[in-house]
């Protein structure tokens, strides 16, 4: 099969070093692409905006499937474009990508469906909005819809704070409605499944530090580290999630004539009285996928074209007992203003010690030095028995790489490492 990648990512770097080990892979391509994917596809020069570009290189390379890795050309509405024109895509189209794209959309479904969730209110009235924070105090949650990479979202602990976040939050939503919800008490941990229709092929489990430092302190981020499987999401739980919130949402999609197909990002608390979502998105975590993918045993590439034909109920997928950490080299200021561009040494031997893959998530190739291109520069993924050993690989490989510009965090997997010292 012939492979079109979409994305830059160190997301799409872990997919393109998975689907490069597929027996069915003839050739993989990949834009934009970064020095990391280089390895595994080759670079093309595609503007990912320009759907008329992107079919006219499907068809002249004669590409069987594109795997779309980030959620923006997917609300943009990519794959329905490629599958007017005939070509097979991995990932939704613009109407079920909706469930990541509009927050009221999500809540909506999730009313009509008795999907378990935080207890919400959705206005476009600034009064109305006032008035509901007044009755119900703080914490409480705002969100603005639309895709705001991580900042649409104020989690306000006091109720003068969610009073004075209403402007911000409106203006961020324009002529979309807000939410307003109840702040959940609990832990947090994603969920991934493909889902084709009302087809659901469950996948694995897995945590990020969204603080950008140690103790999760300081600002969020789109992710400073992550392991899988999430030791809090039980198999208890799972069939919880399935029944409650996966199945039901897959089958509302599919009813209404706008199927899901992809990967689904389940985003979930886990309360004292059961698992609530969170958020959906249209794709996998980054850094989730990181970990998920050197987890997974089976072939990539046959499942992604299993879930854009719909042949879920006939596929399985198994996983590796190890367990996967991956620690977040970022650039010292992300997630506010950095410097890019400052060279990085020492990635080679990084990906000596053994079950360590480094992923490139921001670089650039300047000449044959490798540079700093973006606020979360590198992945250090390391595979162990336990999350302890795990992190100790991944930790010793980290100081192998020198990038005096870059930063990270020290405690990533100190929940389950807390959970395995315990036992
Ligand atoms: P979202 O973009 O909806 O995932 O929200 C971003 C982050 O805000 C989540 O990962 C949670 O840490 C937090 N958050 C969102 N909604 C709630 C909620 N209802 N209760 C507590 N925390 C929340
Ligand atoms: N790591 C969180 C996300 O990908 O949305």
């Amino acid at each position: 099969m012939n492979v079109l990648l979409i994305g830059s990512g160190g997301r799409e770097h872990a997919m393109s070093w998975k689907l490069a080990a597929s027996p069915l892979l003839t050739k993989l391509y990949a834009a934009p692409g970064n020095p990391g994917i280089a390895e595994d596809a080759e670079i093309v020069p595609l503007k990912v905006e320009d759907h008329a570009a992107v079919i006219a290189f499907a068809k002249e390379k004669k590409i069987d499937l594109v795997v779309v890795g980030p959620e923006a050309p997917l609300t943009a509405g990519l794959a329905d474009a490629l599958l007017a024109a005939k070509i097979k895509v991995f990932g939704p189209q613009k109407i079920p990508a909706t469930l990541e794209g509009s927050k009221s959309f999500t809540k909506r479904l999730c009313a009509e469906h008795n999907i378990p969730t935080a207890g919400f209110i959705e206005t476009k009235d600034r009064a109305e909005a006032r008035a509901y924070i007044e009755r119900h105090g703080a914490p409480i949650v705002l969100k603005a819809d639309g895709l705001h990479a991580g900042k649409g979202v104020i989690v306000a602990m006091t109720k003068e704070e969610a009073l004075m976040a209403v402007d911000q939050v409106f203006a961020m939503s324009g002529e979309a409605p807000v939410v307003i919800e109840e702040f959940l008490e609990g832990e947090e941990a994603s969920y991934f499944c493909f889902v084709h229709g009302e087809q659901v092929l469950p996948l694995a489990s897995a945590q990020d530090h969204k603080r950008v430092f140690d103790n999760d302190q300081g600002p969020n981020t789109g992710g400073m580290g992550a392991y899988s499987p999430a030791p809090v999401f039980t198999k208890e739980i799972e069939r919880i999630v399935l029944e409650k919130i996966v199945h039901p949402t897959a089958r509302a999609l599919a009813k209404a004539g706008t199927p899901y197909s992809g990967v689904l990002y389940i985003g979930l608390m886990i309360t004292k009285d059961g698992p609530k979502l969170i958020e959906y998105n249209v794709r996998f975590g980054d850094p989730e996928c990181q970990v998920l993918m050197p987890r997974m045993k089976d072939d990539l590439l046959t499942l992604m074209l299993a879930t854009a034909n719909g042949e879920l109920d006939k596929s399985s997928v198994r996983w590796r007992d190890e367990v996967a950490i991956t620690v977040v080299f970022a650039n010292k200021g992300y997630p506010g203003a950095y410097k890019s561009g400052a060279e990085i040494r020492g990635i080679e031997k990084a990906n000596e010690i053994e079950g360590v893959t480094v992923f490139h998530a921001g670089t650039k190739s300047d000449g044959n030095k490798i540079v700093s291109n973006g606020g979360r520069v590198l992945n250090v993924t390391a595979l162990g028995k336990s999350v302890t050993e795990a992190r100790e690989r991944a930790y010793k490989a980290i100081a192998l790489i020198d990038w005096p510009e870059g930063f990270y965090r020290s405690d990533i997997g100190w929940r389950a490492i807390a959970r395995e010292k315990a036992k």
